[in-house]
């Protein structure tokens, strides 16, 4: 959670601040601030709220020139989202030095008795402030603000990203990155820091990611690392490949809807490069794993949370029918604390956007200390996820702001797909006609998402329709099932109402009691032409809700001429390999989820007590 950004150079500072924090606003928006140096010391300007607010309080308050500064937009923790919680913190008594903090420092209760025991005044309620003090109060000691910092980042326990600016030492930010990101970006007399590389995108694209238990010491021309022991840390450069324009709205109302547009070309660069023109999938990045070891692997276990665990679940459906891999889906936070049991022979497949949400992270290290191997399906370039796995498959998806995920879930599943099927031609476990059968449909995927998305007025008009419902249920079997709790997902998290998805099998068995008089359901239908024959089922689903008052609305793929005549709404999709419905039957969910909130006029970028990455466990 929490975004920060550093910068040492010689543009503006502020401005170069608040562009970063405008651009990861999404990883926490209930307040923000900024320290700068200037000529007369260091300045500080913090608001709780969004960020229009601080921008206010600076125009209000103007701030000196300034080449060098840190800024922080808070998702809160410990302490309320106040101004006096906001960050940064201010450290000694003379508040000569400037702290900003992204996690948790679990053990503060015990550093911050010993810092009241010696009559530290504190100003906030938060854990942040005591790493200020700790420093501050050593460098008084001694005057060496490196070895200060190295010293009492080593004291902390928890999850953290800290940075830091001192009066004393106006060309130098000092960094360190425990279980929390941190990326360098690198410019020509200029060098910035950001929790991600949407920080500084407008400014470069080489950028460096900063290890575990790594030290930066950044000035405008050298960027030095160190770890937390004070050994050398090389490091690599990678190049980002997105500009600025690919994280800003482009025209569009909302970062959501223009994300639920980009869909068609996320899955298509999700695509690129891995599928030939004769439907063959091939993976270069799974070099981390060899062919001996994927015939090796006798059980599979996706990692992830919220949405990205519902694109695991999805994806299982192909692993398993092409590859014959048992495939097990688990809560990165349930499966780490419940003693899973884990071989050499297990693959990990950890899922996650960022790349650095904290439980698919601890989940994933826990697997890879019992011998498994790890293998990410990521987003995010340098990524702490990705950077800790033995391969990554990273989803083309481009920078997903807002919070509520749509076109990394449907890049997810495209690249689950291409997993199950380069798995299976490894391990010969389906015919290889069959495969590039697939392969070939994949092909036509962003064809077909770009017609859902020109077709979004039904699914819009009716969310707006509903925006007095109470509570809506999701129905959906087989790959049905995780499309309904993905709608679900984005209904709670957009428009705060109670929603539910539901295994259309299972509602006889409980949840058919919830259906009264006017109550809306969503079912997502499955293709008439499934070998299965699970159409009829789901239409007698239908069936037994109408029976009962339910208000269907019915996701179904063109074609159906059954449907119609159960329900109320019909929103149809076009036809595909009944397994990559999903990829077309979630988008109308994603609009109508997106359209029932902005009628009830919700913010749908930065919905209430949400971050985009969570970063803490
Ligand atoms: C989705 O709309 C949510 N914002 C959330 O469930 C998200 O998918 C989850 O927190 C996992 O994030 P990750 O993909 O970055 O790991």
């Amino acid at each position: 959670m929490c975004g920060i950004v550093g910068y040492v150079g010689p543009k503006s500072t502020v401005d170069v601040l608040l562009g970063g924090l405008r651009r990861l606003e999404y990883r926490g928006y209930d307040s923000a601030g900024v320290s700068v140096i200037t000529e007369s010391g260091l300045e500080t300007r913090k608001k709780a709220g969004k960020l229009d607010n601080l921008v206010a309080e600076i125009d209000s308050h103007l701030l000196a020139e300034s080449h060098i500064g840190i800024g922080h937009t808070r998702w809160a923790t410990h302490g309320a989202p106040t101004d006096g919680n906001a960050h940064p913190h201010l450290g000694g008594s003379r508040s000569k030095l400037s702290l900003i903090h992204n996690g948790i420092i679990e053990n503060f209760s015990e550093l911050k008795a010993e810092l009241l025991a010696v009559g530290t005044q504190f100003a906030s309620d938060t854990d942040s402030e005591v790493a200020a003090h700790l420093i501050a109060r050593e460098y008084d000691e001694h005057g060496d603000l490196l070895k200060s910092f190295r010293n009492v980042v080593n004291r902390l326990h928890g999850a953290f990203t800290i940075l830091v600016i001192h009066e004393d030492q106006p060309d130098m930010v000092l960094a360190a990155r425990r279980n929390a990101p941190l990326v360098i970006g690198l410019g020509h007399g200029e060098n910035f820091l950001g929790s991600d590389v949407a920080a500084f995108v407008e400014h470069t694209k080489r950028a460096i990611s900063v290890g575990q238990d790594e030290i930066v010491i950044l000035r405008a021309d050298s960027v030095e690392i160190i770890g937390f022991d004070g050994s050398t840390v090389t490091s690599e450069e990678f190049t980002v490949d997105w500009d600025a324009t690919a994280a800003s709205k482009g025209g569009w109302p909302s970062f959501m809807a223009k994300e639920i547009a980009d869909q068609p070309q996320a899955v298509a660069d999700t695509l690129m490069g891995r599928v030939d023109s004769e439907g063959r999938v091939s993976i270069p990045e799974m070099h981390g794993l060899s062919a001996e070891d994927i015939k090796n692997i006798d059980r599979i276990i996706i990692v992830a949370c919220g949405t990205a665990s519902y694109a695991g679940d999805i994806a299982k459906y192909g692993i398993e029918k092409w590859s014959r891999i048992p495939v097990q889906v688990e809560l990165s936070h349930e499966f780490r604390y419940r003693n899973p049991i884990v071989t050499k022979n297990t693959l990990i497949v950890a899922i996650s956007q960022s790349g650095e949400t904290m439980d698919t992270l601890m989940a994933t290290r826990y697997a890879r200390d019992l011998g498994a191997k790890v293998l990410a399906i990521c987003n995010t370039q340098g990524a702490t996820l990705a950077r800790e796995s033995d391969a990554t498959i990273y989803t083309h998806a481009g920078p997903e702001v807002a919070v509520a995920s749509t076109k990394a879930f449907v890049a997810q599943i495209t690249a689950g797909y291409l997993l199950g099927l380069y798995l299976a031609e490894v391990r010969q476990s389906t015919p290889i006609g069959e495969l590039q059968r697939m392969g070939r449909e994949l092909l036509r995927l962003p064809a077909l998402v770009s017609d859902v998305i020109d077709s979004l007025i039904q699914p819009k008009e009716l969310g707006m329709e509903l925006s007095d419902a109470k509570s809506v249920l999701f129905l959906g079997r087989n790959v049905g099932f995780p499309v309904a709790m993905e709608g679900a997902l984005k209904l709670k998290e957009l428009a705060y109402i109670h929603a539910e998805g539901f295994a259309a099998g299972e509602l006889k068995h409980g949840p058919i009691a919830l259906i009264e008089e006017g109550q809306p359901v969503i079912v997502i239908v499955p293709s008439m032409r499934d070998d299965e024959s699970l159409h009829p089922k789901v239409i007698s689903n239908i069936q037994e809700i109408r029976a009962r008052g339910a208000k269907v609305i019915a996701i179904a793929e063109e074609g159906d001429t059954e449907v119609s005549q159960w329900s109320e709404h019909v929103i149809f999709v076009p036809q595909t390999e009944p397994l990559f419905a999903s990829i077309l039957t979630v988008i109308p969910l994603q609009a109508f989820a997106m359209a029932l909130a902005e009628a009830k006029g919700l913010d749908v970028d930065q919905p209430r007590n949400l971050a985009k990455s969570v970063t803490v466990e």
